[in-house]
């Protein structure tokens, strides 16, 4: 059997990893600042984290939804402490598609309604609900193409209120879009989401999948302003790389047996990564780390003339500059060995490294970039 291609390689392969770095077949060291989309938050392979996997593996993997499992109350309890949504209910899934189609269809359950508002450049995930609000139909098959979605362009205070009606079930928005190239909502666009949602009966969701964890410097990017999203989805950087996604639910939607299942979410050892990550997130202080290695690489970033504009927050940065950085994230890769990553807007440069990436690994990237763009 061959792999189903869909996916465009670069030929190398990576064999072990640590902190930031990458290793390959052939001994070659890379600095990481990709985290593999944005996964990697405590860095690769942190002792504490593989510590605490494997004493779960040796004691119990997995067993499913139908039998107590008390690390489950044990990482709500923890999550509801480090986001401040202590009174909030947790659904655990594995993925960020999942955690957004469980989203969509908590709001439409609350509901009882089906029309979904979501904003232009969204990316949501691949499953059939999380892909129809997703802006690229390109990868919306026909059978994900019958939900009633409607886009609004970002932070258009006058298309949100024409769009919204009775018939909204939910206004769906990323914490800061990642895959569109980092854009952020402004806080005026989210207050009125949040007043349009709770005058219509609708849900407000919001999609930290990509931007939660720390990331921004806060937990969730949207801790940034003083909205109170109804639901709140959590995946990539939540378990650094094992597969663990979370569905925060407000109080007041009400759960019954059936309403939501899977196999695979919750399970011990997933409970046992996310518990690492919360700890070493709080034991290292990684948020603050966060903000002040995101404010020191933007800084630094702006410093160059071809960079017109520097966007995001903490250590999810795009840098957009005067040209498409395809090639240059090439040299950078193959003749600097460094990771970065691109976005929908081809001219920018993604940068999503461990939240405990050094002031020395961004300056090693800083040299690299002066010497590919003096060329
Ligand atoms: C904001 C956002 N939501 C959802 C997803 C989908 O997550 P997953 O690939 O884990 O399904 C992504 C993935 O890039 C994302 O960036």
């Amino acid at each position: 059997m061959e792999l189903f291609d869909v996916y465009p390689l670069y030929p190398i392969e990576p064999v072990k990893a640590l902190g930031s770095k990458l290793w390959d077949k052939e001994g070659n060291e890379y600095l990481d600042l990709y985290g593999g989309h944005a996964v990697i938050s405590v860095g690769h392979s942190h002792p504490t984290y593989v510590k605490r996997i494997a004493d779960q593996l040796q004691r119990i993997g997995f067993y499913s939804n139908a039998v107590e499992n008390s690390l489950q109350k044990e990482l709500a309890h923890q999550l509801g402490e480090v986001s401040g949504y202590i009174d909030y209910n947790l659904f655990l899934c594995s993925t960020g598609a999942e955690a957004n189609e469980n989203a969509l269809k908590l709001a439409s359950f609350h509901t009882g309604k089906k029309k979904i508002i979501a904003v232009e450049n969204a990316f949501h995930g691949r499953t059939s609900g999380a892909v129809a609000v997703t802006h690229n139909p390109k990868i919306i098959a026909p059978f994900n193409s019958s939900h009633e979605v409607q886009f609004i362009p970002m932070n258009d205070l006058m298309e949100l209120t024409l769009a919204f009606d009775d018939e909204v079930a939910a206004f769906i928005i990323e914490g800061i879009q990642g895959v569109a190239g980092l854009y952020t909502p402004s806080p005026e666009f989210l207050q009125l989401a949040q007043s349009l949602c709770k005058g219509h009966g609708a849900v407000f969701i919001m999609d930290e999948v990509q931007s939660g964890a720390g990331r921004t410097g806060k937990f969730f990017a949207h801790q940034h302003t003083s909205v109170k999203p109804d639901i709140i989805t959590l995946a990539k950087g939540m378990g650094n790389g094992f597969p663990v996604a979370s569905v925060l639910i407000s109080p007041e939607i009400e759960s019954w047996h059936g309403m939501l299942g899977t196999t695979f979410g919750g399970n011990h050892l997933a409970c046992a990564a996310a518990l690492a990550v919360l700890e070493i997130i709080d034991e290292e202080d990684l948020m603050s780390n966060a903000k002040v290695m995101g404010d020191y690489a933007s800084k630094r970033l702006q410093s160059f003339s071809e960079v017109i504009q520097v966007r995001g927050q903490g250590l999810m940065i795009g840098a957009e500059f005067e040209f498409p950085v395809a090639d240059l994230r090439k040299k950078l890769l193959f003749e600097h060995k460094i990771f970065t990553g691109s976005a929908a807007n081809k001219n920018t440069l993604r940068l999503l490294p461990s939240l405990t990436v050094t002031k020395e690994e961004l300056d090693q990237f800083f040299d690299a970039l002066k010497v590919e763009l003096n060329k």
